[in-house]
């Protein structure tokens, strides 16, 4: 049969309303809906139906729910070629490098090279396929933080698929304590540790920065990763100054270009000193030391 998809783009409002009001329309028709922002600066917002059969027979439905709510969008029709969307998607996955590690998902075992620090990762509930620029800095810097400085105890805060912890745990064999705030990408993060035999070095829990008692057991750290944002990873400088070691580092990423002076000036207040900054499209990942 063919996929269509319909789509209409409005202010958040509205969108809003028309996605509610297509998820009530369409309930038992099984159809996938999705909401996205397309521009944030103007706070416009995409509404689409993917339909697996009469897309003209939806899009009318579709319209006069929409009149009848006195909210009239112009709903497009885009035929979608005939393809095996999920080889596809994977497809879409290419392995990355970044230094020594390699990080792919099963359906390309092929490509390990001998050498290469191989990490699999299926594309899933977490983040963390390694295809970010966040990532690929967090691991190209792991690289050479091990190298230079043997760190022995490590935390990875965000740690989303575990690429990060594991990555660390199969280059330095040390513990790595992997927390994240979302108990979904916990477990996730669980089985990848399983799935590349690293269960030995790196254990994850659900925690909200450094809120669990674990943390703060395993503290302090010569190595502290963590790949949020820059808002909440600016508001735990003081939190990381208090779990680091003396002369420990700090890889922090998920920042992009333009806040770049200001993670570095919150965490210089915590008398961190700033190594290096690796930058990878628009965003940055900083190495700190204290
Ligand atoms: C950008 S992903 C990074 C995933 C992985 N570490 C990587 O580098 O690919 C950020 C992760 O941090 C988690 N997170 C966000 N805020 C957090 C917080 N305050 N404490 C712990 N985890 C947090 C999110 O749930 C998400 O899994």
């Amino acid at each position: 049969m063919s996929l269509s998809r319909l789509f209409a783009t409005a202010p958040r409002e509205k969108a809003m309303r028309a996605y509610a009001l297509f998820e009530a329309l369409f309930e038992d028709d099984g159809f996938a809906l999705a909401i996205t922002e397309i521009d944030e600066a103007n706070d416009i917002l995409c509404v689409e139906i993917y339909v697996d059969g009469d897309a003209a027979g939806v899009v009318s439905r579709a319209r006069n729910a929409l009149d009848e709510a006195g909210l009239s969008l112009p709903i497009e029709n885009e035929p979608l070629p005939d393809i095996d969307w999920v080889s596809k998607s994977l497809e879409g996955l290419k392995p990355v490098r970044a230094g020594r590690f390699l990080v792919h998902g099963a359906h390309d075992r092929d490509k390990r090279a001998t050498g290469d620090l191989a990490i699999e990762i299926e594309a899933g509930q977490a983040f963390g396929t390694g295809h970010h620029g966040t990532t690929a800095g967090c691991l190209e810097m792991i690289e050479q933080i091990v190298r230079r400085e043997h760190p022995v105890n490590a935390l990875d805060m965000g740690t989303g698929s575990a690429v990060l912890a594991i990555a660390l745990a199969r280059l330095a064999h040390i513990p790595v304590l992997a927390t994240d705030i979302d108990p979904v990408a916990t477990r996730v993060a669980r089985d990848n540790v399983r799935l590349n035999a690293a269960s030995a070095w790196v254990r994850a829990v659900t925690a909200t920065g450094f809120d669990h008692p674990e943390i703060a057991r395993r503290a302090p750290y010569d190595l502290i990763i963590a790949n949020i944002l820059a808002r909440p990873l600016m508001g735990l400088a003081s939190a990381m100054a208090r779990h680091i070691a003396s002369g420990g580092s700090l890889i922090l990423s998920g920042i992009l270009e333009r806040q770049r002076n200001a993670v570095i000036a919150a965490y210089a207040g915590q008398r961190f000193r700033h190594v290096r900054t690796i930058q990878r499209g628009e965003w940055v990942t900083i190495h700190m030391k204290r």
